[in-house]
């Protein structure tokens, strides 16, 4: 099987290269409102917001910034189909601007964003991040009342487009195979994650660019991954119009989903193609560690004293539910990069706007900030195949 992954260097205001109906979930971290690493951004994006915060005037550069991130929004409604999702990773800011101290409630005003353009709210994720020790006596130390509770959570907000969930046919293979375990329902599904970076941690990318991560906000894969496999199914096509390094790009290749992808920033395409290589690595390793957790978890029910009705059909492993016999993890075994179409084009007709072609052929180099359109990108075509277990999981030892 093969699925495709375009990025776009492009203002996701306009997501041109996207076309209508044609994505079943979005899964993205847009930059967040009057947190300050963005507001050079959000002014390039539009001046009034550099007038507001020189001016003091943190409810007009609060409003002015959702304004472009409500632009965004504005084309998530068109290129997704009846029934798709949309998760919003957003954290709120806290600012003083004119000598006085508040909080940006961001996750509110996407939210309120969202349900005026007709999308659903689903039951949201609470993302309780690491504390950060430095920032926790922010105020007047241990004197009330002037002492201020500290942000140590991120929002991961949910939408449906439209009142309808997404059919399918009865028995669809590309649903059941896509299942997930039954104590990762219980996990993925809880309103409170706490501890994402635990579980593919030593798998994530970027352990040695932490540079870059800080420069671009980048989120755990793990967020992505867990997001993806909860909201859509294998065939399905995952967009973030605010790509970043990639991140949603590398889950959606690890899960077996096709992606799509916008970034204003030309450099973090050129980083994600010098990691391209490692992916059928990580993606093994992804699948692997759910199948080992998945053994430890049949040890610990079983030493509980609880049993298990079913058997999977792929693995050598008891599961809970009935849904879960057809799950089949996928891995990748072949990578390869694909022009995308209409970039040699696009290059010569917007000749000063777009970067040549490098030596792949890829289109990949400068964008236009700013620009309403795509000016390069680049596009990869992934073989997947049935994920590869070394020793097969076996429970025939738990079970004596
Ligand atoms: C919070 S970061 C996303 C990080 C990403 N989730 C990752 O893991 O790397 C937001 C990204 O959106 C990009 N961006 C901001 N406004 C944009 C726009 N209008 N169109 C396209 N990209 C944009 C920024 O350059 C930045 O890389």
């Amino acid at each position: 099987m093969e699925t495709t992954h375009r990025v776009f260097v492009g203002d996701a205001r306009e997501l041109s290269g996207i076309e209508d109906d044609s994505v079943e979930l979005v899964v993205t971290s847009p930059p967040y409102p009057m947190i300050e690493m963005w507001d050079d951004l959000f002014a390039e994006l539009d001046p009034a917001v550099g007038d507001a915060l020189e001016s003091g005037d943190g409810r007009r550069a609060f409003e002015a910034m959702h304004a472009q991130l409500d632009r965004v929004w504005d084309e998530l409604e068109r290129v997704l189909v009846d029934g798709g999702i949309v998760c919003v990773n957003v954290g709120d800011a806290t600012r003083t601007l004119d000598d006085s101290f508040r909080v940006y409630p961001n996750h509110a005003r996407v939210l309120e964003a969202f349900e005026s353009r007709g999308f659903d709210p689903l039951p949201d994720v609470l993302w309780r991040k690491p504390a950060n020790s430095a920032a926790k006596f922010m105020g007047s130390g241990t004197l009330p009342p002037n002492a201020y509770v500290t942000l140590e959570h991120e929002y991961v907000l949910i939408f449906r487009n439209g009142e309808a969930k997404r059919g399918f046919e009865p028995k669809a293979d590309r649903r059941y195979e896509a299942a997930y375990f039954w104590e990762e329902r219980n996990r993925w599904f809880s309103d409170v994650w706490t501890e994402v970076r635990g579980e593919l941690q030593d798998l994530d990318f970027g352990d040695d660019d932490g540079d870059l991560r800080d420069r671009s906000a980048a989120f755990p894969l793990e967020i992505p991954y867990r997001l993806i496999c909860m909201y859509s199914a294998y065939g399905d096509t995952v967009l973030d119009p605010f790509w970043g390094t990639g991140t949603t790009t590398l889950a959606a290749m690890c899960a077996g989903r096709h992606s799509a992808g916008y970034e204003l920033e030309p450099e973090f395409l050129e980083v994600f193609e010098d990691r391209i290589g490692d992916v059928p690595e990580l993606s093994r390793a992804v699948g692997r560690a759910r199948l080992e957790r998945h053994r430890e978890f049949v040890e610990e029910r079983r030493e509980a004293g609880k049993g298990f009705e079913y058997e999977a059909e792929y693995y050598d492993t008891p599961v809970v539910t009935k849904m879960e016999r057809g799950l089949r993890l996928r891995e990748v075994v072949g990578v390869d990069q694909d022009p995308l179409e209409g970039v040699s084009e696009r290059i010569d007709s917007e000749e000063g706007t777009a970067a040549e072609p490098s030596e792949t052929g890829t289109g990949t180099g400068t964008g236009t900030r700013g620009n309403s359109d795509w000016t390069s990108g680049t596009g990869y075509r992934v073989e997947h195949a049935p994920l590869s277990v070394e020793d097969r999981i076996d429970t025939e030892t738990a079970r004596n």
